[in-house]
């Protein structure tokens, strides 16, 4: 098995960093395929925490090719100071690759995302302000400036011309805004292109041939199934794919070349932003989740809403995007509960539901059927072993595994590298 993809099943934040570091210190090439700076992993090395929103985790391991492959929006400003801050600390950037077709990130669409937003007043959908969405909308509509656009000056030049004369009409008439400086966008955005050029390229011929010749690749998603613009809970959602699928069409990569997809499934939940949240505890038990799990943003900082683990929300996210393995993360965090709930179905209007509702009214109103299981109400953190596990942690892991229908593959008792317990160990074989 040479491609492995890693795929988010909740709402984000479920510590795909982790999960990835940790294969990716078996791949030899990690990509991108969707998303942009709205993503935030964290991944810590002896003792070193890394933030990482653009570059691939694999850029923790040296001699692997990053891939920054044509699905993701790229914040040029974003990804160059990401790669200043990886070289300060000693890290080879030099195997990084950033597809000519990505769609580029302008300063207009930071501002129409953070201005627009708020516009919405209580229908906002909260998001990062990283500019990902109108990113998107312009690569949809047809007028987006992609990486191959700025090599080429005069082509970037009548661009970004064309569409300043339409976002500096729409900033005024919406919003009241002044205009945006063109000579000001060209000059900063030229700068960029200097500076990433040496790391533009086809990545599509680049990955085809690397999966012809067998070489290991990990494609690692950002955001999470809950957050997909088609399958979550729209329009609280991002605007790409982050399952599995969003690999073929963000990397240019044919289904029959995906052999295997990791599914990171937090050992409870949480969200960010608006939208509903079935199993959400606005008690004490959703503040203590969020406490001992440290739970605020990577990118923002906001404090993330909290909840028991939803195997609905799993279970479904294992059918899209086809789940070999779960990668269950930041199991550690409850070893001080007494008891532990699992959502394993939902009741609406006295029936119980089959599948994930598309009407957000009913998901609002389902009602999660818990089960309720011992807390272990012991540390777990120094476990290396599957069977060290104290048994109540196991009933829990395995009851998820059996509502969901997905195996167990990975278990992370902690946030350090070898704070990993690995049931499946022919992930990439
Ligand atoms: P956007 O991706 O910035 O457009 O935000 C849309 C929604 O996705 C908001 O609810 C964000 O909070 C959420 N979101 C975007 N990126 C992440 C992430 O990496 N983790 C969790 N939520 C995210």
């Amino acid at each position: 098995m040479s491609t492995v993809v890693i795929t988010g099943t909740q709402w984000g934040d479920e510590g795909k960093g982790k999960i990835v570091d940790y294969l990716a210190g078996q791949a030899e090439t990690v990509v991108r395929y969707q998303g942009g700076s709205n993503a935030g992993h964290t991944v810590a090395v002896n003792g070193t925490e890394y933030k990482l929103r653009l570059l691939p985790s694999g850029i923790l391991y040296q001699g692997t090719h990053n891939v920054v492959a044509n699905g993701v929006a790229v914040d040029p400003e974003v990804m160059l100071q990401e790669m200043d801050a990886m070289a300060a600390k000693g890290i080879d950037v030099s195997g990084i690759r950033l597809s000519d077709r990505a769609q580029v990130v302008m300063p207009y669409h930071r501002l129409m995302d953070g201005i627009g937003d708020e516009a919405r007043g209580k229908d906002k959908i909260g998001t990062t302000k990283r500019g990902i969405g109108p990113c998107y909308m312009d690569r949809d509509d047809r007028i987006g400036i992609r990486v191959c656009d700025l090599l080429e000056e005069e082509v970037f030049a009548a661009k970004l011309k064309n569409n300043l004369a339409v976002k500096n009409k729409e900033l005024k008439a919406l919003y009241d805004h002044e205009p945006l400086d063109f000579a000001k966008i060209f000059a900063e955005y030229m700068g960029y292109a200097k500076r990433l050029a040496p790391y533009i390229c086809d990545t599509i011929t680049l990955l085809n041939e690397e999966i012809q010749a067998g070489r290991k690749i990990l494609f690692e998603g950002a955001q999470a199934t809950m957050l997909d613009i088609d399958y979550g809970t729209y329009p609280y959602v991002t605007a790409s794919h982050p399952v599995s699928g969003g690999v073929t069409v963000g990397a240019g990569v044919a289904p029959k070349n995906i052999h295997r997809v990791v599914g990171v499934v937090k050992a409870y939940c949480t969200r960010v932003g608006e939208g509903p949240f079935p199993t959400e505890q606005l008690n004490e038990m959703g503040d203590k989740l969020r406490e001992a799990g440290h739970e605020y943003g990577t990118v923002t900082g906001r404090p993330r809403r909290t909840g028991w683990l939803d195997a609905m929300v799993v279970r479904y996210a294992g059918l899209l995007s086809g789940i070999d393995y779960m990668a269950v993360t930041r199991l550690d965090i409850l070893d001080n509960f007494d008891e532990i709930k699992m959502c394993v179905g939902y009741r609406h209007k006295g029936k119980d539901l089959p599948g994930m509702p598309a009407s957000l009214k009913v998901l609002g109103e389902v009602e999660p059927v818990y089960e309720t299981f011992a807390g272990w109400k012991q540390p777990i953190s120094g476990i290396r072993r599957y069977e060290d596990l104290p048994e109540a942690a196991k009933k829990y892991l395995e009851r998820m595994a059996e509502v969901t229908g997905i195996n167990l593959g990975i278990v992370s008792v902690g946030p350090n590298r070898d704070q990993t317990i690995v049931i499946a160990k022919d992930i990439f074989s």
